[in-house]
């Protein structure tokens, strides 16, 4: 049924209040971590964990012991949220219930989203375990009239009519990339367009060809409906993709693409990764 069918603007206070009620961290960044970013989370210091199915109004979890959870916490002394695991639209939630998490964010007082995901490299420049920070999306969904913010408009989330042209803060962007040269990865560091699509499969070989011709650099599962609803919402977004794999847009290649390979190349860029977000932390901080 239509979106607001799964929640409403005092669901999302309900889970507000509980979480406001049980954490003593009021942060201003929230974090998503995607595949290789697990271990952000885990890497916070005085941790406050709340599992997904003990949230009020949280989507509940299909994948069985691989429950998801929020970490409030410590990045290296500045307080964040994390959301440990994500929704994705191919488990079967309503896109607007996936990106319901980030109003939750907003509710709390997050003022700064970082959302981080795998993707897979359609920019014949991208290596496996090259940094794209996102500059702009195509929402491939949405052409289909799949979008979060479908549905009738409570004016308290934001406006019915959002622009979503800067959505990526040019500022944070800038900053990430001299970040990125201070850290000594600037060749291992792009600023692209991402897009998303429902997945679960990946794509064929005639999509990514026709998504190469559109100006699309990396292709994944998630983040758009996040950063859509974060937009709508007043919120500095900054977010990017690890490149986990080569898209393959020939027939004769010999490999094709596979979970495995995604959550090996996030293990290895770990600790760039963890380095990467720390910095723009402390950055967000002091500016
Ligand atoms: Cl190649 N496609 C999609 N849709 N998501 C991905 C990916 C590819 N690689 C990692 N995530």
């Amino acid at each position: 049924g239509p979106c607001r069918e799964s929640y409403t603007y005092d669901d999302v206070q309900e889970t507000s209040v509980f979480l406001l009620r049980k954490t003593k961290y009021r942060p201003a960044i929230g974090i998503i971590c995607g595949s290789g970013l697990g271990s952000l989370a885990d890497s916070l210091t005085d941790k406050e964990c709340f599992p997904y199915e003990d949230v009020p109004h949280f989507p509940v979890s299909t994948v069985r012991g691989h429950t998801g959870q929020l970490v409030f916490g410590l990045l290296d002394g500045v307080p964040v949220m994390c959301m440990q695991g994500r929704f994705h639209y191919y488990e079967g939630y309503p896109i607007c219930k996936c990106a319901m998490p980030v109003r939750v964010m907003k509710m709390v007082g997050v003022k700064y989203l970082i959302a981080t995901n795998a993707a897979g490299g359609l920019n014949e420049k991208y290596k496996v375990g090259d940094i794209m920070v996102i500059k702009d999306h195509v929402n491939f969904m949405g052409f289909a009239g799949v979008n979060p913010l479908r549905g009738p408009n409570d004016e308290r989330f934001g406006p019915r009519f959002p622009a979503v042209s800067k959505a990526y803060d040019a500022s944070l962007r800038a900053a990430a990339m001299k970040i990125g040269r201070d850290l000594g990865i600037e060749d291992s560091l792009h600023e692209g367009v991402y897009t998303c699509l429902g997945g679960p499969n990946f794509e064929t070989v005639a999509e990514l060809s026709a998504m190469k011709i559109l100006g699309i650099d990396a292709v994944g599962m998630s983040t758009v409906h996040e950063v859509i609803v974060a937009c709508h919402s007043g919120m500095t977004v900054f977010a990017f993709s690890l490149i986990t794999n080569k898209c393959v847009t020939t027939y004769d290649e010999e490999v094709v693409a596979n979970h495995e390979e995604v959550i090996e190349a996030g293990r290895e860029r770990e600790d760039v990764l963890k380095a990467f977000v720390s910095n723009l932390v402390q950055h967000i901080r002091n500016n």
